[in-house]
């Protein structure tokens, strides 16, 4: 291949993970891998400038503009960190940086957050806006969302603080919160987050504040700007944003040559893994503020800084077979059997395969020595094969056409990865795994387990959800490990299970992308299941939260026969097929509130409409007038005080559920 077409294909591939990087939040390389071509790249364009490209991959930070937050220009430009991989590289910089100033140098050393970057703009003490990093240039106002996060400051305590300045750090979420999160989506068959990072930036990007108040953001910060900050270095400045309240993580360290940076890489490597939150390498930044003027910038990055990389732990294994895993939407989940190999601290004996495109791609055989990393992710990952040690060529593995448990030939989306199984009414895993969804507990709460599903359906006693509604205690304590009482329960908590409220009993079908928040935002936004099966696209287009996606799976779901058979079933069982009104609207009669602050269950509009539809009225400041502050997460003092001083009673979100008695029902 000639210069000119390498570089042109390098660009493409660039391109591409940057999309699937920052569009989609879907990487299917690792950092490492990466950052290795975008570094060939870079020395291929200034070893041949004359195939320069302002619309290069190396000409860009990177985005993550989306259109629905309002955009704001950086007054200072956010920019990257020059990054290696290499101590010897680590070496350079303190030698060339040293030899640069001609003078020795304080070098504070500090882990690298791997987050999603966020800018704090504070304005008389308080918190006036919060902006993503974006291009660089200018980033989304996700203000509110981060309001949410309890760790950021809204108002600063008396200090010598300066009137206005910029505070930059990172949004993370904890690896406790990650898992939690991960295992939810996995339950409903929602796509993965692949790693904290991912699932912190999606989290910051959602539209309802109150859905990431629940996802319990964290925040460090390592930076600020501003006029009239008089720290003359910036360890310094990080000791005064830790006494004005800012997280500023504990493990910084100022080190004064090369061996102490060495210690301090080292420590971390090991001790990274006992943090509550991801780290990906450590960053080494020049103390003194008046050497970083004299050091200066590039126009991606500070002079002044560096950040060194950890490498993605990796381990080499065999390839024993790969299996082809169907969900109980259709999904096709790949996963590679291997001899089990220790990888950071636990056995690994499967590892994920994602999808076609990747299996295409490492160009897998069985027998093959496989190399398998946990980078940020909790599953791991095949990353590459050992081609060096093929000595037999096993079978080439190939993405099945055809459905592994029934037969049927495999669909793939326009626009999608993954492959599914179309036979939605008569594959096994997929029936079975509708009806666990269904009975699970955020849906129709029925007490039956996976293996109860698994055994009534090989009995050919449930072929579908609406069956459970037919079950006779007599059938099933016909079945080996069926006592009289286990059956009894079960046909209890299907009667109970009668009661369920409609927007449960929406997401318990099973349509594809209705999670829960989904379905509460359609059951509010259309009442009942028959407006529901009327409505169109379009239409559904205009309810908050539903985009194109959600809006196409739900119009085609209800155009479906056998789908609509299935609700007259489930609604001449009895079910829940449309909100239910509230009764009195009463209970709140001529009471005055005022909402302030973030809730964990209910958005800011449906607490005003819980409100007015109880009789109460909503006012936005607190006054003699008001009869209660109905206070949330991170809501501003002014209010808590005048409260306090007028003598207002204050209540949590719980107190109020229980005046308007809509406790929840799990
Ligand atoms: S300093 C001008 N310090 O790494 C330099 N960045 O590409 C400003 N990061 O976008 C960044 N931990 O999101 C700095 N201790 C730390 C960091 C850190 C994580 C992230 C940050 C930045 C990226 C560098």
């Amino acid at each position: 291949m000639d210069i000119r077409n390498e570089i042109e294909a390098l660009r493409t591939e660039l391109h591409r993970h940057n999309y699937n990087y920052y569009v989609l939040s879907q990487p299917t390389i690792s950092d490492y891998d990466f950052d290795q071509k975008m570094r060939h790249l870079q020395e291929l364009e200034s070893r041949y400038p004359e195939y320069y490209d302002p619309n290069s991959p190396t000409q860009r930070v990177g985005s993550d503009i989306s259109k629905e937050f309002k955009q704001v220009k950086h007054r200072y430009p956010m920019l990257s960190l020059g990054n290696t991989y290499s101590k010897e590289e680590v070496s350079e910089f303190i030698e060339r940086t040293k030899r640069f100033l001609g003078e020795d140098i304080e070098i504070v050393c500090e882990l690298k957050f791997d987050g999603t970057s966020i800018s704090l703009t504070y304005e008389g003490g308080r918190l006036v806006r919060a902006v993503t990093r974006g291009d660089g240039v200018q980033g989304d106002d996700v203000t509110d969302n981060v309001k949410t996060i309890r760790s950021i400051p809204l108002q600063l305590p008396k200090g010598d603080w300066p009137e206005e300045m910029e505070v930059r750090g990172e949004v993370l979420m904890p690896w406790s919160v990650f898992e939690q999160l991960n295992k939810e989506r996995a339950e409903q068959e929602e796509p993965l987050f692949a790693n904290p990072r991912n699932a912190a930036s999606g989290t910051l990007k959602l539209q309802n504040s109150s859905e990431v108040a629940k996802r319990h953001l964290d925040s460090y910060q390592y930076f600020v700007i501003g006029d009239g900050l008089e720290e003359e270095t910036h360890y310094g400045l990080l000791m005064k944003a830790r006494e004005w309240g800012f997280k500023v993580s504990e493990a910084l360290k100022i080190a004064h040559g090369v061996d102490e940076v060495f210690d301090y890489i080292n420590y971390w490597d090991i001790e990274r893994k006992n943090l509550p939150v991801a780290t990906d390498g450590i960053v080494l930044k020049v103390n003194s503020k008046s050497q970083q003027e004299r050091l200066g910038y590039t126009a991606k990055s500070p002079r002044w800084a560096i950040a060194y990389k950890f490498q993605a732990e990796r381990a080499c294994t065999r390839l024993n077979s790969v299996s082809f895993q169907v969900g109980r939407t259709g999904k096709i989940t790949p996963v590679a059997n291997l001899d089990a190999v220790q990888l950071s601290g636990t056995v690994v004996k499967r590892a994920s395969l994602h999808n076609a495109d990747i299996i295409k791609s490492l160009d897998l055989h069985i027998g093959d020595m496989v190399y398998v990393e946990k980078g940020g992710e909790i599953i791991p990952k095949i990353v590459g094969v050992d081609t060096s040690v093929r000595v037999l060529l096993g079978d080439v593995v190939r993405f099945p056409s055809r459905c592994p448990e029934c037969g049927a030939t495999l669909v793939r989306n326009e626009d999608e990865a993954a492959h599914y199984c179309p036979n939605e009414t008569a594959c096994p895993p997929q029936i079975k795994g509708k009806i666990e969804h269904f009975v699970s507990r955020k849906a129709m709460n029925i007490n039956i387990g996976e293996e109860g599903v698994d055994l009534l359906y090989q009995h050919e006693i449930l072929h579908d959800v609406a069956d459970l509604y037919t079950l006779r205690e007599e059938d099933l304590i016909r079945l080996e490990r069926w006592g009289a009482k286990s059956a009894r329960n079960l046909i209890e908590s299907v009667e109970e299970s009668k009661k369920v409220p409609f927007d449960r009993v929406l997401f318990a079908l099973g349509i594809r992308y209705v999670g829960e928040t989904v379905a509460k935002k359609l059951a509010g936004a259309m009442q009942s299941i028959d407006r529901l099966k009327e409505v169109r696209y379009e239409e559904l287009l205009l309810v908050e939260e539903i985009g194109e996606k959600i809006a196409q799976s739900v119009e085609n779901w209800f155009q479906d026969e056998a789908n609509l058979r299935l609700v007259e079933r489930l609604r001449s069982a009895g079910l829940q097929m449309e909100k239910q009104q509230t009764e009195t609207g009463e209970k709140l009669k001529n009471l005055s509130f005022v909402i302030s602050g973030t809730f964990d269950r209910h958005s800011r509009e449906e607490l005003k409409a819980l409100i007015e539809q109880n009789g109460g009225k909503n006012s936005t400041s607190v006054s003699s007038k008001t009869d209660y502050l109905l206070a949330g997460h991170n809501m501003g003092p002014s209010k808590l005080e005048k409260a306090g001083q007028l003598g207002i009673k204050i209540i949590g979100e719980e107190d109020f559920e229980q005046m308007i008695g809509s406790g929840q029902a799990d």
